[in-house]
């Protein structure tokens, strides 16, 4: 990856984003900020100007398809190339809330925002040279979907907090889920749309020559994520100073970006900068194939 190349960073107004958009100015690459905040988006542009000053700053609310395709057609009418796209953007709701489009909001910030941008950005990556590059920001915790409750899977959770490296062959990605309200738990919501981004990271790393896909976990950071809920926003707080900075956070979503070592690699999950075990079910072509449908459809693709 070399040092001019432009990289898309969402989510960019704050927490991870910002530091990944900032560290990768520090290094001379050309960046295209994505954030939701007007006043945010401005401080983050001016913060990542004093580094790059060619940084352009787009705004969209990855909570309507309809300001997704508006970021999109943004992008492409600057008829520049585009080297990588970080799907950083996030979002953690405590109680059921739906999308402009009647979604549940997590899954259509979190999975099918970047699963429809990724689409309509894939032809100006096809036709950029060199290395291209897609990383997903998802987290540990997509091994855990559709068993939160359950020990074996919060054992295995433990033991990849503690380094140990263990693949879990739990995790499951429940379609009914998706749309039921009444058995809506925020930390359910979360863990799914993270594993729909992992599952979708390796499909879209089988279905594609030539631009790379992969998923990285940022591990535990001190970040605004949990805001939608009052107790783990409290705990967050309590915890700062035993959590990763925002700058620590970034490390891995960068060293996935740019490192040349990983030129080529594909399909791949990082954490602490390092390649680590994915919940086996991403592996599974079916499950992939239902996503990507389910998906497609849902963004009317
Ligand atoms: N922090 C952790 O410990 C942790 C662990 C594992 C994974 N992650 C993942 O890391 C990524 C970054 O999260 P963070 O911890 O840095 O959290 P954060 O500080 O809350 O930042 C999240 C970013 O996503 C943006 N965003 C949220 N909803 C959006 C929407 N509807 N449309 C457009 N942008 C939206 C936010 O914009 P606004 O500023 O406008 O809200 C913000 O820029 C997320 O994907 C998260 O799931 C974080």
């Amino acid at each position: 990856m070399s040092a001019r190349s432009t990289v898309l960073v969402t989510g960019a107004s704050a927490g991870i984003g910002l530091a990944t958009a900032v560290a990768l100015a520090r290094r001379g690459y050309s960046l295209r900020l994505v954030g939701r905040d007007p006043a945010k988006t401005e401080a983050a542009l001016k913060a990542v100007r004093e580094l790059d000053p060619s940084a352009v700053a787009f705004r969209a609310d990855f909570s309507s398809l309809e300001s997704v395709r508006g970021l999109a057609k943004e992008l492409l009418a600057r008829d520049e190339p585009l080297h990588v796209v970080i799907h950083n953007a996030g979002i953690w709701h405590h109680a059921h809330k739906r999308s402009k489009d009647g979604i549940e909001d997590t899954i259509a910030v979190n999975h099918l925002a970047p699963f429809l941008l990724t689409h309509l950005l894939l032809p100006r990556l096809r036709e950029t040279e060199g290395d291209r590059r897609i990383v997903h920001v998802s987290s540990r915790l997509h091994a855990q979907a559709g068993e939160t409750a359950s020990a074996s899977a919060r054992m295995v959770h433990l033991a990849n907090i503690a380094g140990l490296r263990v693949r879990s062959h739990g995790g499951r990605l429940d379609f009914d889920a998706f749309d039921d309200e009444r058995s809506y738990r925020g930390i359910e919501a979360y863990a799914r749309s993270k594993l729909a981004q992992i599952v979708f990271s390796c499909e879209l790393a089988r279905r594609e020559q030539g631009i790379t896909s992969n998923a990285v976990h940022p591990g535990s950071v001190a970040t605004e994520v949990t805001r939608g809920n009052a107790v783990l926003a409290r705990l967050n707080q309590l915890a700062a100073p035993f959590l990763k900075t925002p700058a620590e956070g970034a490390e891995t979503s960068v060293y996935v970006a740019t490192a040349p070592s990983l030129k080529g690699v594909t399909g791949r999950y990082f954490a602490r900068s390092k390649e680590a075990p994915y919940a086996s079910i991403a592996d599974d072509r079916a499950v992939a194939e239902r996503l990507w449908n389910w998906s497609a459809e849902r963004v009317g693709l």
